[in-house]
C-alpha cells in the first residue's frame, strides 16, 4: 500500500484553480517536504489529502482510504497539524488534550502528560487556550495531533511560532518518528528545514506540481538545461530555478 497517492487532484475556488491536476505518491518511510511560494496551493493540497476539504475532481488515497468519500476514516488514521487553527478558547490546555483523547477513544494512560512534558507546558495545564501565546497554542495543537500515535503525519508549517529550542526538539522527534517507520507530509516555505529533514520534496507553483524527487534528483533535473554547476545547487537555488523560470 502506498501511504499517499493522488491522481489528477484538483481544487477550484470559483474561477481560481488552486490545485491543478496534481499527481503525487509519497512512500512508506518518506519524510516528504511540500514546498512552494505563498498561495501556491500547499495548504489546499494538504487539506484535500487529509480529508479536510473535498476535491473538485481527482482522487486522493491515504493509507488505502479514499480521502474524499471517507474523510472521517482518513482523519482517524492520521495526525494533522493545521496551519492556522488554534485550540478552542474556553478549554484549558489539559481539558482540551483530554477532550481530544476521549473523542479518539484513547485510554487515560498518561499520554496527555507525556506531551505536556515534551512541550514544557506543565505550568500552563490550567491556562485557557485563548490566553496562550501563538507558540504555546501551536505546541498544544501539535500535542493534540500526536496523542493517538498516528503513523502518518500531515503538518502545515508546524515550526512557525515555535522557539528554536522546541523546534530542535520537534525536529529530532520527527527524525526518530520516520526512522521508526512513520511517514511525514510537511508543508513549509522554510527551505533550509525541508533540505535538512526531508528525503524527498515536491515543489508546487501556481497549483501545479513542477518537480518531485530527492535533492539529488532535482539537481540532475537541470542537466540539459542552461544551468551550470547543478551538482552544487541547494534547495533554494533549485526552488528559484523552477519557480521563477
Ligand atoms: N477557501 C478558499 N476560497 C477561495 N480561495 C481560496 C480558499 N483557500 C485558498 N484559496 C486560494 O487558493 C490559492 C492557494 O492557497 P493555499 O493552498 O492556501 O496556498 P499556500 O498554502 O501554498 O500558501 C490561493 O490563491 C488562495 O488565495
Ligand atoms: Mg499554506
Amino acid at each position: 500500500m502506498i501511504p499517499i497517492e493522488a491522481h489528477a487532484l484538483t481544487k477550484r475556488f470559483g474561477e481560481l484553480t488552486a490545485v491543478n491536476n496534481l499527481d503525487l505518491e509519497v512512500n512508506a518511510g518518506d519524510f516528504f517536504g511540500f514546498i512552494g511560494p505563498n498561495g501556491a496551493g500547499k495548504t489546499t493540497t494538504l487539506q484535500m489529502l487529509s480529508g479536510q476539504l473535498p476535491p473538485t475532481s481527482g482522487t486522493a488515497q491515504v493509507m488505502g482510504i479514499d480521502a474524499a468519500s471517507d474523510p472521517i476514516a482518513v482523519k482517524a488514521a492520521i495526525g494533522i497539524v493545521p496551519e492556522l487553527e488554534y485550540p478552542p478558547s474556553f478549554l484549558t490546555v489539559e481539558e482540551y488534550l483530554h477532550f481530544v483523547a476521549a473523542v479518539r477513544g484513547l485510554p487515560d494512560d498518561g499520554r496527555v502528560d507525556t506531551w505536556i512534558e515534551f512541550f514544557g507546558l506543565e505550568d500552563r495545564r490550567t491556562t485557557l487556550c485563548m490566553s496562550l501565546s501563538k507558540g504555546l497554542k501551536k505546541k498544544t495543537t501539535i500535542s493534540a495531533a500526536l496523542l493517538h500515535e498516528p503513523q502518518m503525519l500531515f503538518m502545515d508549517e508546524p515550526f512557525l511560532d515555535l522557539d528554536p529550542l522546541i523546534q530542535r526538539k520537534l525536529k529530532d522527534w520527527l527524525i526518530d518518528f520516520v526512522k521508526g517507520g512513520g511517514t511525514v507530509f510537511l508543508s513549509t516555505h522554510i527551505l533550509e528545514l525541508a533540505e535538512k529533514l526531508c528525503n524527498r520534496v515536491g515543489i508546487i507553483n501556481k497549483g501545479k506540481l513542477v518537480a518531485v524527487g530527492s535533492l539529488r534528483e532535482l539537481q540532475s533535473s537541470a542537466i540539459g538545461t542552461k544551468s551550470a554547476n547543478v551538482d552544487s545547487e541547494d534547495l533554494e537555488q533549485i526552488f528559484v530555478r523552477l519557480v521563477s523560470g
